[in-house]
């Protein structure tokens, strides 16, 4: 019997997810994370494909198709987006693949994850026999519920092929599908609301551009900003937009400023000063040492002159994101609220309510609600309140007040 040292690791089990990803879209992301529950994964690989040797109509280029990737798994656990057949040329077999990733990942057993469409497909691969002793097969059925009953099954089996079969009910979504809503000016649901901004910035799958120039906001931003925060930037600009929509304002505006108002957030409090003091930006004490107030500052700031935004309106919603303003339009609070509300936030006491209002349109209560239950929750663990939330808290109870006085002379 082996004592406890010498007891060898347990072999890594990985997960492979192979596609073009044109777009990656919510039923692979279902597939990855049912295989790695069920067949208890380390973790699962996804592999876009490179630009093959000549360009298919309708394939978006492979980088786009990585980037789509890799946001639409950040922050999950056991999911990563591997360059591995991007950097290759020519045309790439899978055998070959798993070939290179036998040697990368020594002693690993893989789990090759797919559909059951590419499973009948499985004798038309190159050098099958080969593939099967390098990998077993994690079947998802796509358009039935017996995969197992297929003809092909059988001489799979035969060759070698070590199936599985994964719980998930049959579901048939596919990216042509997606393709065709988004050349029609659709959202479609199976997308992630990141995969849908990206896809919005770069104006890919002729979906019209937004903003303009959306290329190089972007290559910026992602040099400034963490991973994390970039991902919640296009979860705000996605939010955003659909704020405006509800409370008919510009949706473009409203994408912008939601894209871009968090641009200085990840600099150390330092360069945010030098940034205030470079563009003698007006503001006080208590924000010049604030990191979570100045960053509004000098994100409108840089907005302007390192994003080349002009528009005011757009520049003045960054500005007053993390306090609000008195006067706030419906641009300001449409970014103020997607900010507090966007899909990622971890639940709060008063965010379903938040959420509510402001999806219903009815920003200025929401604008009331969330104003309000902060002041309350500062009062209550006796913090600090900038003057500006303040005056804003009771700007809104005021216009509140109008408006009810207004009503009950209308009636
Ligand atoms: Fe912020
Ligand atoms: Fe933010």
């Amino acid at each position: 019997m082996l004592t406890e040292e010498e007891t060898p690791l347990a072999k890594e089990r990985i997960g492979i997810m192979g596609g073009s990803f044109n777009p990656i879209h919510m039923r692979h992301v279902e597939m990855a994370k049912a295989a790695r529950k069920e067949y208890k994964l380390d973790r699962v690989l996804f592999l876009p494909t490179g630009n093959p040797p000549h360009k298919k109509t309708g394939l978006e280029d492979a980088e786009h198709r990585y980037e789509m990737t890799r946001l639409a798994i950040f922050g999950m656990e056991g999911m990563e987006a591997s360059r591995m057949e991007l950097e290759r040329e020519g045309v790439i077999y899978t055998v070959d693949t798993l070939g290179l990733m036998q040697k990368k990942y020594a002693g690993a057993d893989l789990y090759y994850i797919i559909d059951e469409d590419t499973m009948i497909d499985l004798p038309n691969w190159r050098k099958p026999e080969k593939v099967f002793q390098l990998c077993d097969f994690i079947v998802c059925c796509r358009a039935t519920d017996e995969p197992k009953e297929h003809p092909v099954y059988k001489k799979l089996r035969k060759m070698g092929a070590k199936l599985h079969f994964l719980s998930l009910p049959p579901m048939d979504v596919s990216s042509t599908a997606i393709r065709e809503k988004l050349a029609d000016g659709q959202a479609p649901e199976e997308l992630s609301p990141q995969v849908m901004e990206y896809i919005r910035i770069m104006g890919l799958y002729d979906v019209p551009q937004s903003p303009k120039g959306g290329e190089l906001i972007y290559e910026k931003l992602r040099k400034a900003l963490t991973d994390k925060r970039l991902v919640h930037s296009l979860l705000v600009a996605h939010t955003a937009r659909k704020l405006a929509e509800v409370s008919h304002t510009d949706v473009e505006q409203a994408g912008l400023a939601g894209l871009l108002h968090d641009c200085a957030k990840c600099m150390p409090l330092n360069e945010m000063q030098e940034v205030a003091k470079e563009h003698r930006l007006l503001v006080d004490r208590e924000v010049l040492q604030s990191e979570n107030l100045l960053h509004a500052y000098a994100g409108a700031a840089l907005a302007e002159s390192v994003y080349g935004v002009k528009d005011y309106a757009v520049l003045a919603a960054i500005r007053c994101h993390t306090t609000g303003r008195i006067g706030m339009l419906p641009l300001d609070m449409a970014l103020y609220l997607a900010d507090k509300i966007e899909p990622s936030r971890r639940s709060y006491p008063v965010l379903e309510e938040l959420r509510r209002l402001s999806y219903e349109g009815r920003l200025l209560e929401a604008m009331r609600y969330s104003l309000g239950s902060t002041v309350e929750y500062v009062k209550k663990n006796k913090g600090k309140l900038h003057g500006a939330t303040l005056r804003t808290a009771q700007w809104l109870d005021h216009i509140h007040a109008e408006w009810q006085k207004k009503q009950s002379h209308d009636i």
